[in-house]
């Protein structure tokens, strides 16, 4: 018999292992014993052990902070990462998340991010790159912190090192190879400069509490927890959503791994889709109810709000997700919301050539799914020929129903219209939002248009 063999036939085999992904979340090995076996038999025989049920006896008695049950989560867990993995989740990142955690937290000015389940740090290390490379005037004089935590002690220990091998940089072009790295050895080592608001530490994702507030584990504006959960059993991810969600700041941002997407996410967050990405949002607190408005007086919520969940859209398209999503919907009652495509209409009963009036029932009837809403957005802009937000929500409207070309055509209408306006200037009706921030939207659709 092999030594894996006899591992498997111990009787305290299943006990150990059960032991092992109660205490890990690991259910992936719960149909590989034969890969469970093999690990296990590469830390037997430890110290004078060498049965499964001594092995098992001196993990007890040691408990999670011992040397040798940490050598075994080191055995266990799989690392496999590298810089900008998913690209289009950073750039989805970098179009709205971040513009929108800047603008949220412009008083404190304060930004905190979580990579849980970072691995060897590529993840955290790519986002104090992106952050430098394109908000680096917006963050000056900003605390900053990206904290990055997991269970493999050695993968931490590499993490803060930040020098890799080939692999972990593969894709990575020559130009963002040298703004990134300096060659030490034959290896490439982090610049100084992107490490500087950069942390690692060691933090188990499904033992004790989150958030844990001695631990600076709560209150993060972003946190990526990506291809993590794929290992955890379905009771274990349904926690672990539940715990990041509370680990959030109101309107703060979930990134997960494209197969961890799931319904709870759905139920807990605000899926707000861009090209090639989903970002998963957490709503804000309502305030303190707003006064009813005064007919003709409504005005949508900024137009990167993401919808609650409960107000998708009637149309939605088959294949793919949408975009940035419309704005919010004026409240969440319904009552409330008939009462503002009232307003809206009473608004164009008073002046039928006012275009923002026409535009805003276009959001309403997108929101409620009733009306026409294209034909008021193109309404707007027959009166408004430079409403450029009136272009952007054609554009959204035409993509929902399927219709690319005109999509296409007005999502470059939008784009002509800021050509030589200033980065900083507040688009009209957008709640806030800048030129730039729309500018890096419409980059997101018109990207790979060729293609
Ligand atoms: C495949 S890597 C993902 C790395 C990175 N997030 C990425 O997507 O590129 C999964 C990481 O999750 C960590 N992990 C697994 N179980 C964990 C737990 N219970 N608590 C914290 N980290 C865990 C593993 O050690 C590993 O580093």
């Amino acid at each position: 018999m092999t030594p894996i063999e006899t591992i498997l036939r111990d009787p305290a085999f299943p006990r150990l292992k059960a032991m092992v992904i109660n205490a890990t979340g690991l259910a992936y090995y719960a149909d590989k014993d034969a890969a469970f076996a093999e690990r296990i038999n590469r830390r037997l025989p430890y110290g004078r052990v060498t049965s499964v049920g001594g092995y098992l006896a001196a993990l007890e008695a040691q408990g999670p902070g011992g040397a040798e049950y940490q050598g075994l989560i080191n055995e266990l867990t799989v690392g496999e990462t590298f810089f900008f993995r998913y690209i289009e989740q950073f750039d989805a990142l970098r179009a709205v998340a971040i513009p929108e955690c800047l603008r949220r937290n412009r008083n404190s000015r304060l930004l905190r991010i979580w990579s849980a389940g970072c691995s060897i740090g590529p993840e955290a290390y790519t986002l104090e790159i992106l952050l430098k490379q394109h908000f680096a005037d917006q963050l000056d004089g900003w605390q900053v912190h990206i904290v990055g935590t997991d269970i493999n002690a050695n993968f931490l220990e590499q993490a803060r090192r930040g020098a890799y091998g080939d692999w972990a940089v593969r894709g990575l072009s020559p130009e963002t190879l040298d703004a990134c790295f300096d060659r030490l050895d034959r290896l490439w080592s982090v610049k100084p400069k992107f490490r500087q608001w950069t942390s690692f530490m060691p933090f188990n994702l499904v033992e004790g509490t989150i958030p844990s507030y001695p631990h600076g584990i709560g209150l993060f504006d972003i946190i990526l927890c990506r291809n993590v959960m794929i290992y955890f059993d379905e009771a274990t991810r349904h926690r672990l959503l539940g715990d990041l969600h509370k680990a959030l700041s109101d309107g703060g941002w979930l990134v997960v791994g494209h197969a961890e997407a799931g319904p709870q996410l759905n139920e807990l967050f605000t899926p707000v889709s861009v090209p090639g990405a989903t970002l998963y949002r957490k709503q804000m607190e309502p305030a303190a109810p707003p006064p009813p408005p005064p007919p003709g007086r409504w005005a949508p919520a900024p137009v990167g709000t993401p919808r609650p969940a409960a107000a998708k859209p009637s149309v939605r398209p088959a294949a793919a997700a949408p975009a940035v999503p419309p704005p919010a919907p004026l409240d969440e009652a319904a009552g409330e919301r008939s009462t503002a495509l009232e307003s809206c209409l009473a608004r164009i009963e008073a002046n039928r050539l006012d275009p923002t009036a026409h535009y805003q029932l276009g959001l309403v009837e997108e929101e409620l799914g009733v009306g026409d809403p294209v034909a008021a957005f193109k309404r707007a802009l027959y009166l408004d020929s430079g409403f450029v937000l009136a272009d952007y929500h054609l554009a959204l409207a035409y993509w929902r129903r399927g219709r690319l070309g005109p999509a296409q055509r007005h999502f470059r209408n939008a784009c002509d219209a800021l050509a030589g306006r200033a980065d900083d200037e507040p688009i009209a009706e957008g709640g806030g939002l800048t030129v730039r921030e729309l500018r890096g939207m419409l980059d997101l659709w018109l990207s790979g248009e060729e293609a």
